[in-house]
């Protein structure tokens, strides 16, 4: 029907639809319920140098139209990583894309060493949504100078050929200002958006609903603002390629990041509470795509961008009046109805 294939910095991948970082492991528990092989590619869990046993409990709690979590970044250290998930994947056959944590630059460099010409990994996402151990704390990507650091290390450290994404957070000012940076350090994707930080108060208990007290909010929440971001995104950086993610649950959603400026997107929250999304998205999306008319999901990635079609006033006497073209030929006399342009003049 619809060709679903899409290229990531280069690299095909049989469909646009992925897992989320931190939201499916490394896939196991997923192929319980369907074949994770058919998936354009699992995005595993953030994996960092040592094994971490993450923040104290209770570490997630329910939002309207969404939930927030702490977990803190727990996970077995890349050696374990290396020798059974990414295994795993490989005697699988999935396309893997091996998501990276650390405190330093340093951390991340040694993370891609340890991964660089593997042959199970498509692609690594860097998160960057980190605390910089070396900066009081400072999270990496709400910085330019401090994301591009860590991009160059890794790009530096991964053999060419495999794309380096960096994964951006919704919580800075600008998004379009540290999606230049990390594409000036070397990225060659950006993954929009991780969690954006939020706190639940227990009104029973009258404490924080978290023991890390703030979280990362997602699921279909955040969906109209993780849209928001990939279309400044795309915008900024046409020719850069967008992994787009928040609150996907349906194919229509999915399209909503295409239409933004995604090339692939990621299923992370819905999963928890239907495991079978991620397969049931990449059908309603070629579905959707081809109830438009679209025969190539490439042909639809940033299609919201197209210039607005021009409305022609109803003409209340048609009879011996000036052509209508002649009312659009003046760009100056009325303000743009653009509701892009209008969105991006409120923007903060
Ligand atoms: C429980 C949980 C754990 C997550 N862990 C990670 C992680 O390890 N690394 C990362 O980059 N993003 C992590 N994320 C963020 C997701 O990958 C995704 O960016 C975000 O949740 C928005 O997508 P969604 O609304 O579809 O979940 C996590 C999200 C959740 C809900």
């Amino acid at each position: 029907m619809t060709d679903m294939t899409t290229r990531l910095a280069g690299v095909e991948f049989a469909n646009p639809v992925f897992t989320a970082s931190g939201c499916a492991a490394a896939g196991k528990e997923l192929d319980q319920f369907f074949d994770i092989t058919l998936l354009g590619g699992v995005v595993t869990k953030s994996i960092m140098n040592a094994p971490r046993s993450g923040r104290a409990t209770p570490r997630m709690a329910e939002t309207p139209s969404g939930m927030l979590n702490s977990i803190g970044l727990q996970g077995p250290g890349i050696a374990s990583f290396l020798e059974h998930d990414l295994a795993w994947l490989q005697a699988r056959g999935a396309r893997a894309v091996v998501s990276i944590a650390g405190g330093s630059v340093e951390d991340y460099a040694t993370l891609a060493k340890e991964l660089r010409g593997h042959p199970a990994v498509s692609m690594i996402e860097v998160n960057i949504s980190c605390p910089n151990v070396e900066d009081r704390g400072q999270v990496f990507a709400c910085d330019a100078r401090a994301s591009s650091g860590v991009v160059q290390a890794v790009r530096q450290n991964t053999a060419v050929g495999t794309p380096v994404f960096a994964k951006l957070s919704p919580d800075v000012t600008d998004i379009t200002a540290i999606a230049r940076a990390c594409v000036d350090a070397g990225a060659d994707g950006l993954s929009v958006i991780n969690t954006l930080l939020g706190m639940v108060i227990d009104t029973t208990t009258m404490r924080p609903a978290l023991a890390g007290i703030t979280g990362g909010l997602s699921g279909p929440a955040i969906r109209p603002v993780a849209v928001r971001c990939v279309y400044q995104v795309h915008a900024a950086l046409p020719h850069v390629p967008i992994l787009g993610m928040g609150g996907i649950r349906t194919g229509l959603d999915a399209l909503e990041f295409v239409l933004a400026g995604a090339s692939a997107v990621s299923v992370g929250t819905t999963v928890f509470g239907d495991p079978g999304a991620p397969l049931r998205i990449l059908d309603e999306l070629e579905q959707a795509l081809a109830e438009r008319g679209i025969e190539r999901l490439s042909d639809a990635v940033g299609l919201a961008h197209r210039p607005p079609v021009e409305r022609v006033p109803e003409d209340p006497d048609p009879v011996g009046d000036e052509p209508v073209a002649a009312m659009s030929d003046s760009p100056d006399d009325s303000p743009s109805d653009s509701p892009f342009e209008d969105a991006f003049e409120e923007t903060p």
